[in-house]
Formats: C-alpha cells, sequence, structure tokens
C-alpha cells in the first residue's frame, strides 16, 4: 500500500552493509560454529563497580524516578566540567557550554537538525563513524565525502575539498582518535581546520568519542585550539571511556549557540536522561581515574600482541595508534574488503568489519576491534 511506503529521507540511506555480517553470525550460531568475532565496538571490560553501586543507590529516590530535565542535571554539567579543565586545561561554563546526552550518538546524529537547511552540504570523513551520514541525510542535507587516505595519514586534506562544497557547507565531523583508522591528529591539523572552519564559516562537529583511548600521545580537545570556541561543539562518550555503552550516555560541549541549538532539538525529541545513570555517570567522572589507567594498559597490551602477531604474517601495513581498533589493509590477492571478510568467515571462522562499510574511501582495509581478551587475540592470530 502506497501510505505504508518509506520516506524518501530513510530510502536514501545506504545499504546497511554491517547486516550481512550480521546475517552471517547468525547462521553460525544457529549451526553452533564457534567463531571468533573482532566486529563489535563494544568493549568486553566491565564498567566501573562504583557506577553499577552508585546506579543502585540512586534509583531508589523519588526524584530519579521522574523526568530528567532536558539540559542534564547540574551536578552532572559540574562534573563534566571540573573532569574537561583537569584533562584538557579548558574551563566550561556548565550552565551554558555543556549538555549531557543519550550517548554521543543521539546528539551527533541530532544535531544537523539545528543548524542544517535544505541544500547545505554536511561533510562527512570517509571512512567514518556510519552514524555522520545517517545525520546529514535525516536533515535533508547534501554530503560531501571527504577522503581519509592512507598517504595522508588517514587525515583529510583540506585544500581539495571543492569551492562549492566549502562554499555551501554548514556542517563538517571530524573524529580523532578516528574510528576506524585508530590515527591520532596531530595539533597542526587541528589549528588549520579552526583555521579553515573560521574561514568559511563552517560548524566542526568533533567528535572526541575515543579521547581516553590512547597508548603512547594524549589526544587534545579541539578546545585547546585558539579559536575553536567560535565555531565548535565537541561530542564525547561514556560508552568507550568508562565502557559504559548500554548505558547510554554523553555529553556535548562547546559554542553557547551551537550547546543551545542541539538543546532545543533534544527539547522536542526526548524527555532527559535517566537521573540513576547521571549521578552515576558523575561519579565515574570523579573518581575512576585508576579505572581509565587499567583500561589503557588492557587495551595496549592487545594492540601491541595483535599488531606483533599480524604485521608481516598476512598484513603488510597496519595502523593501531589509539581507540581500540585495529585498521589493515587488505593482502593484495583480495580485491575487496567484502570478499575479503567473506574469507575470513568462511576460511579462519574470525568475523571482523570490511572497511567499506565505513564509506567508499574505506575499501582496501579491515577493521579488527580488540575487545576481546588476549587469550581469544592469540587463537585469531594462529588461525591468520
Ligand atoms: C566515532 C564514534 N563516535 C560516536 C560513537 C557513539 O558512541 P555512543 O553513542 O555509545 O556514545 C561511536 C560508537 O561506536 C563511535 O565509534
Amino acid at each position: 500500500m502506497k501510505n505504508l511506503e518509506l520516506s524518501e529521507r530513510l530510502l536514501k540511506l545506504p545499504p546497511y552493509l554491517f547486516a550481512e555480517i550480521d546475517r552471517q553470525k547468525k547462521e553460525l550460531r544457529d549451526k553452533n560454529v564457534k567463531f571468533i568475532d573482532l566486529s563489535i565496538g563494544d568493549p568486553d571490560v566491565y564498567a566501573p563497580q562504583s557506577v553499577i553501586d552508585n546506579i543502585y543507590q540512586a534509583a531508589k529516590t523519588k526524584e530519579n524516578q521522574k523526568y530528567a530535565l532536558d539540559q542534564g542535571k547540574e551536578l552532572l554539567r559540574v562534573n563534566i566540567s571540573q573532569w574537561f579543565n583537569k584533562r584538557f586545561g579548558v574551563s566550561l561554563d556548565p550552565n551554558r557550554e555543556i549538555l549531557p546526552l543519550i550517548g554521543s550518538k543521539e546528539g551527533l546524529v541530532h544535531f544537523p537538525l539545528a543548524f542544517v537547511n535544505k541544500g547545505d552540504y554536511v561533510i562527512i570523513p570517509s571512512p567514518g563513524y556510519p552514524g555522520y551520514r545517517g545525520a546529514a541525510i535525516f536533515s535533508g542535507a547534501k554530503t560531501y565525502e571527504m577522503p581519509l587516505l592512507e598517504k595522508n595519514n588517514f587525515l583529510p586534506d583540506l585544500d581539495k575539498i571543492p569551492e562549492t562544497v566549502r562554499n555551501k557547507a554548514k556542517i563538517i565531523y571530524v573524529n580523532y582518535p578516528n574510528n576506524p583508522t585508530s590515527m591520532l591528529a596531530p595539533f597542526e591539523f587541528l589549528k588549520k581546520l579552526v583555521e579553515f572552519c573560521s574561514k568559511y564559516g563552517i560548524i566542526l562537529a568533533y567528535d572526541n568519542a575515543y579521547s581516553e583511548i590512547y597508548f603512547e600521545e594524549k589526544p587534545k580537545s579541539i578546545f585547546e585550539v585558539p579559536g575553536a570556541r567560535e565555531i565548535a561543539i565537541e561530542f564525547h562518550s561514556f560508552s568507550k571511556t568508562f565502557c559504559m555503552t548500554g548505558f547510554r550516555v554523553g555529553w556535548a560541549c562547546g559554542n553557547e549557540n551551537l550547546v543551545k541549538g542541539l538543546l532545543k532539538v533534544k527539547t522536542n525529541v526526548d524527555s532527559g536522561i535517566f537521573g540513576a545513570i547521571q549521578d552515576a555517570a558523575g561519579i565515574a567522572l570523579n573518581k575512576e581515574t585508576g579505572y581509565m589507567e587499567d583500561m589503557r594498559r588492557i587495551f595496549k597490551e592487545r594492540r601491541d600482541f595483535f599488531v606483533k602477531g599480524i604485521k608481516g604474517k598476512i598484513f603488510k601495513n597496519v595502523y593501531a595508534d589509539g581507540t581500540f581498533y585495529v585498521w589493515a589493509k587488505l593482502p593484495r590477492k583480495f580485491k575487496s574488503s567484502i570478499e575479503f571478510s567473506k574469507y575470513l568467515i568462511r576460511e579462519k571462522r574470525i568475523v571482523a568489519t570490511p572497511g567499506v562499510g565505513f564509506g567508499k574511501y574505506g575499501e582496501g582495509f579491515m577493521r579488527f576491534a580488540l575487545t576481546v581478551d588476549t587469550k581469544i587475540l592469540s587463537e585469531a592470530i594462529n588461525l591468520l
């Protein structure tokens, strides 16, 4: 029936390549075939115990059983502001420059609804986190895929963005430490990025979801760059920082007008974050500095182990600078990342993510998630 047809908006979304992987995983499970899953960006490490204990207590109060404030609890905003200052040396006004989110994805995807008009461009990285593309399409924008190429250390070449796109671009999404390439952005690049956005009047949506998953150099906040506060909003996530993916909590911060615009969208969409989760998230930021160090130690050990195991064996070019992903260039004999992922499932019983699932410039690569322990990684290395 015509009335049941999906909207043009939904029909514009690209085919969900990961659905095919999910289907293959289900098939293996149904047949009771054992396989190693390196496809999921969901840490196996437990969330801090203090968070769990606090949620139980916090859930008992009547205040937390009611609708939450759209703007989030003041206490959580203060906790975020204090943590941000300690971590990045940047001071944010908890009342005007911080907005708690139901996970950073929620904010990243709703954000263009506040600022984009039909016909504007939204610039997205390719390869990149798939949420940006959906966000652009839902807002009615045209998307421009900005290539992150190996020869440029997976940084975008801003000078190559065509004039027509620059002049009509409303938002640019940038994400470092980067999913899926694992790369970090040098400070020089961040300065150039802020200059570029200021010159062309483009809003910078800086996705810093993996800011705490680093092994050598500490990632920066975009607000460490002079001038960024005029044009940028930055997104953070408790999902990766405290392995709290299922709790759904994150935050946006930065330019007051950008934060206000996003709040206006959210006020019309949701009714706040469960208060007990906000309380627990605040506790995590306040008390759990040791947790982050332990988590980094775990992921570094896995990263070193896995990279050493696969580099020079089947893969030549392997990248694993930050995040918990390893981005590996396909062996020459495979023509596409889909073909390689099918081969891995069929012949090795290993599930990993084909690079093309993150956009056309992800073709030629494979993403492995280090969200399993070294024993399982060791089995994977032996199979590869
Ligand atoms: C780059 C990036 N940004 C944002 C998110 C969303 O995280 P969450 O909504 O759990 O905070 C993810 C999740 O995988 C991601 O990889």
